[in-house]
């Protein structure tokens, strides 16, 4: 397939990216390099730099492009409550003009990176595609708000789209990690204080009702994710809006994360407990049943150790590479 990856040089997108070019695939990446890195997208694809709104088009316009996946965004939490027009402008208009592009040239697919924060605070877990979805924040309230408009679009243009809520992703692939200016993610967090990048490691919240008091993620690997994105783009159907959450459907605590980490690393990773944060729930697991059942999607790289050791290997070869620690 003839595919557009926006958000190519960012670390979801480069390892998708990447496999979809091994897999055969020709391969454009447009990104702004807001947040990605330029030496991450992977070779033997073409790079575009710019705004999705101001290049897609020019990218789709020959009406040969057989899909786009949509991996472009801001998403950090935090900053979408402090600064909203930044997710409201960066994720929504910029994928409406995704969305017009496609409608002009005739571009008949689309996977998008949605989020488990269009849940927000679940009643129950697992998470299914049906629980309500009430996001606590800006970033997950935009991903929503641009999960409504694709199915809009596929009823009134024909669109085939495929929307994937992903759990938390980590883990690498083939020179492929985490790799920002800005981490906020626990497993990077984690092995940049391995690596002394870092003083110490927050655990934000001791007493939750979980099994040892710590937030309880379902974290997924990098690699099942990409191979789930290629069976998506397959089992897309025209006049279709398809949605599916992407975990493991196994929950770890955030002390479970840090042992793994020591475990892996043999470094003894300081901690310093902190109070809970406001709108973080104690447990996030999703139900990935619909993804394994309509897709045949099977996820390998389920255990912990797996996905820290490939994140490990992936940071330790950075060297001069990595982005200096910020939280
Ligand atoms: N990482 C996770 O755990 C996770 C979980 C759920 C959903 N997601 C979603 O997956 C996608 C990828 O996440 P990631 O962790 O790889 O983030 P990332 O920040 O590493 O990658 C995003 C990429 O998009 C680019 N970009 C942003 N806005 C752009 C624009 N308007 N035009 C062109 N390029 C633009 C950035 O430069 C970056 O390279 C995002 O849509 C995110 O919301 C990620």
């Amino acid at each position: 397939m003839k595919l557009l990856v926006t958000g190519g040089a960012g670390y979801v997108g480069s390892v998708c990216a990447r496999v979809m070019v091994d897999a055969g695939h020709d391969v454009t990446v447009v990104d702004n390099l807001s947040t990605g890195n330029r030496d991450a997208v992977p070779e033997g694809a073409r790079f575009v730099e710019g705004d999705v709104s101001a290049v897609a088009e020019d990218v789709l316009a020959d009406g040969d492009v057989d899909g786009v996946l949509h991996f472009a965004a801001q998403s950090l939490v935090g900053e979408s409550v402090e600064a909203p027009e930044k997710y409201w402008y960066g994720n929504v208009v910029e994928s409406l003009a995704l969305l017009e592009a496609m409608r002009r040239t005739g571009t008949p697919r689309l996977v998008f990176s949605s989020t488990a924060a269009t849940y927000g605070e679940p009643d129950a877990v697992p998470i299914v595609e049906s629980s309500p979805t009430r996001p606590t924040n800006p970033y997950g309230a935009t991903k929503l708000a641009i999960d409504h408009a694709i199915s809009s679009y596929t009823v009134a243009h024909g669109l085939a789209a495929i929307s994937l809520r992903y759990f938390n992703v980590a883990g690498a692939y083939a020179g492929a990690g985490e790799n920002r200016r800005v981490e906020t993610h626990l497993i990077p967090i984690v092995l940049q204080a391995a690596l002394g990048h870092r003083d110490s490691v927050k655990i934000f919240g001791t007493d939750y009702h979980t099994d040892d008091g710590t937030a309880v993620r379902d974290y997924i690997h990098v690699h099942d994710l990409a191979q789930a994105h290629a069976l998506a783009l397959e089992a897309a159907v025209a006049g279709r809006h398809a949605l599916y959450n992407l975990g493991s459907g196994a929950g770890f605590s955030v002390r479970q994360v840090i042992d793994t980490c020591r475990e892996v690393t043999g470094i003894d990773i300081p901690v310093v407990e902190a109070p809970r944060r406001a709108g973080d729930p104690a447990v996030l697991i999703a139900s990935s049943d619909k993804a394994i059942d309509e897709l045949g999607w099977q996820p390998v790289k389920t255990a912990l150790p797996t996905i820290v050791t490939d994140a490990w290997e992936y940071i330790r070869a950075l060297g001069d590479r990595a982005h200096s620690a910020t939280a």
